[in-house]
C-alpha cells in the first residue's frame, strides 16, 4: 500500500517512493498540488473504449468470481477478438478505508485482492476497470474519493487498474470541472495509464469542459432496457434507448478521438427485442459511444453474442476518423444518420422509431449531404457509391433508389464505398 496520506482534497503529507507531486507549501504546512495542470493520458481511447461493466445486470452483486468468469467469457465468446478489452467493476466493490485512509476492497467479495484480480484479467489479454465517485460516498453509499484523490489514484495504479469510471453522487457544493480535474491530475501523477471515464450524467455540460480532462463523459442519466420509456425512480429517472438518443442533439461537435460522448453502458441482451437490441447497438456505434456491454456475457444467447460481436458495425464505431454520425433526415418516424469514415467511405443508418413496419424509398440523387461541423459532404448526383448492409450482407449502389421495409423499432445500417469513375 502506498505511503501517501491525504487529509483534504488538496493536501498531501507524504508521497510514495519515487513519485513527486509538484506542490505549493502553505504557511500552515499543507502542500497543495500546483495549479499547473497535468495532462490526461493522451494515448488512450483514440477510438471509443470497448468492454463490459457490471452495473446494468449485477448492480451491487459483484465479486471476484464474477469478474474472473466474465474475463473468461469475454475471450471464449469472441468478444475480446472483436475488440472488447475492459472488464469494469462498477459500484460496491469497496471495503473500508484503513487507518491511513487507503481504500480497500471488500474482503468477502474480493478475498484474493484487487492486485491478484488485475493480474488474472491481464493474463487473459484484457484490462481491469474500477469505479469511484467524486463525492463523499458513491451512489450506493460506499466511500467516495473526495479528499483521497491522489491516494486512491496511487492505490489503483498499484493494483494494476486500467480504467476509472468516476461518478457524481454526494457532491453537494463541489465544482464539477475542478473535481474531475483533481482526479485527472491524480491519475496522471500516479503514472499508470488509466482511462478516465467521467460519469456526471451531463448535468454540468461536461462536453464543454472535459475534453482535456477525461476520455469520455456520460451525456445522460442512467440507461434502462426499454425502447422509449422513462423509468421514474422518484428523485431521478432512467431512460430507454430513444430517450438517450434524443438527448445527444447538438453534442456531436464536442466528440473526437480521445474524448467521446458516452451514451451509457449497453442493455443489449437485457430484455429488449432482437430488433431493439440491434438498433441500440448500431446507434451507439454510429454515434461513437463507448461500447460497454452491460449483460451477463457468461450466459448470453447466440443472438445477443452475434449482435455484440458484429465486426462490421464495430468497425464503424472504431473508425480512425473518429467523427460522430449526424442526423440529416428526421420525419419523426424515420431518422437517417450518416457517419463519415476514413478513406471516403460512409456509414448510413435508417431508424424506424415507430410501432409499425415502415416502407421507404430513399432516392440518393435527391440528396446533397453536408456536414457543416466537420466539413464532409456528398453530392450523390456527382459521386456514386456501392454499399453493403452490415446486418444482412445485401449489396447495392446509389445509382438506384433504395427501397426499404424496416420493422418496428429496427434499423438498416449500410456502409458506402466510393465507386471508381
Ligand atoms: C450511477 C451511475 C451508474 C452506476 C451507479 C452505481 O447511477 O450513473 O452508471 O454507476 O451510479 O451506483
Amino acid at each position: 500500500m502506498n505511503n501517501l496520506i491525504q487529509v483534504s482534497p488538496y493536501s498531501i503529507f507524504s508521497i510514495s517512493a519515487g513519485r513527486k507531486v509538484r506542490c505549493f507549501l502553505l504557511a500552515i504546512g499543507l502542500c497543495i498540488p500546483s495549479l499547473a495542470t497535468a495532462e490526461k493520458f493522451k494515448e488512450l481511447a483514440v477510438s471509443p473504449q470497448m468492454g463490459w461493466n457490471s452495473w446494468n445486470t449485477f448492480a451491487c452483486n459483484v465479486d471476484e468470481k464474477l469478474i474472473r468468469e466474465t474475463a473468461d467469457a469475454m475471450v471464449a465468446s469472441g468478444m475480446a477478438a472483436a475488440g472488447y478489452q475492459y472488464v469494469n467493476i462498477d459500484d460496491c466493490w469497496h471495503g473500508e478505508r484503513d487507518a491511513r485512509g487507503n481504500i480497500t476492497a471488500d474482503k468477502e467479495k474480493f478475498p484474493s485482492g484487487m492486485k491478484a484480480l488485475a493480474d488474472y484479467v491481464h493474463s487473459k489479454g484484457l484490462k481491469l476497470g474500477i469505479y469511484s465517485d467524486a463525492g463523499t460516498k458513491t451512489c450506493a453509499g460506499y466511500p467516495g474519493s473526495l479528499g483521497h484523490e491522489y491516494q486512491d489514484a496511487l492505490t489503483y495504479a498499484e493494483w494494476g487498474v486500467d480504467y476509472l469510471k468516476y461518478d457524481w453522487c454526494n457532491t453537494e457544493d463541489i465544482n464539477p470541472k475542478g473535481a474531475y480535474r483533481v482526479m485527472r491530475d491524480a491519475l496522471k501523477t500516479a503514472g499508470r495509464p488509466i482511462l478516465f471515464s467521467i460519469c456526471e450524467w451531463g448535468d454540468n455540460q461536461p462536453w464543454e469542459w472535459a475534453s482535456d480532462i477525461g476520455h469520455s463523459w456520460r451525456t445522460t442519466g442512467d440507461i434502462y432496457p426499454c425502447w422509449n420509456c422513462e423509468f421514474n425512480h422518484g428523485s431521478w429517472s432512467s431512460w430507454g434507448v430513444l430517450r438517450i438518443l434524443d438527448k445527444q442533439e447538438g453534442l456531436r461537435k464536442y466528440a473526437g478521438p480521445g474524448h467521446w460522448n458516452d451514451m451509457d453502458m449497453m442493455e443489449v441482451g437485457n430484455g429488449m427485442s432482437e430488433a431493439e437490441d440491434r438498433a441500440h447497438f448500431s446507434l451507439w456505434a454510429m454515434l461513437n459511444s463507448p461500447l460497454i456491454a452491460g449483460n451477463d456475457i457468461r450466459n448470453m444467447s447466440e443472438t445477443t453474442r452475434k449482435i455484440l460481436t458484429n465486426r462490421d458495425v464495430i468497425a464503424v464505431n472504431q473508425d480512425s476518423l473518429g467523427v460522430q454520425a449526424m442526423k440529416f433526415i428526421d420525419t419523426g418516424i424515420v431518422q437517417i444518420f450518416a457517419k463519415p469514415l476514413s478513406g471516403g467511405e460512409w456509414a448510413f443508418l435508417f431508424l424506424n422509431r415507430s410501432e409499425d413496419t415502415v416502407k421507404i424509398t430513399h432516392d440518393w440523387e435527391f440528396h446533397h449531404l453536408k456536414d457543416d461541423i466537420f466539413n464532409y459532404s456528398i453530392d450523390f448526383k456527382q459521386q456514386k457509391f456501392s454499399y453493403r448492409d452490415l446486418w444482412t450482407g445485401k449489396k447495392g449502389d446509389t445509382q438506384k433508389p433504395l427501397n426499404l421495409s424496416i420493422p418496428r423499432h429496427d434499423i438498416v445500417m449500410i456502409r458506402l464505398q466510393p465507386k471508381k469513375n
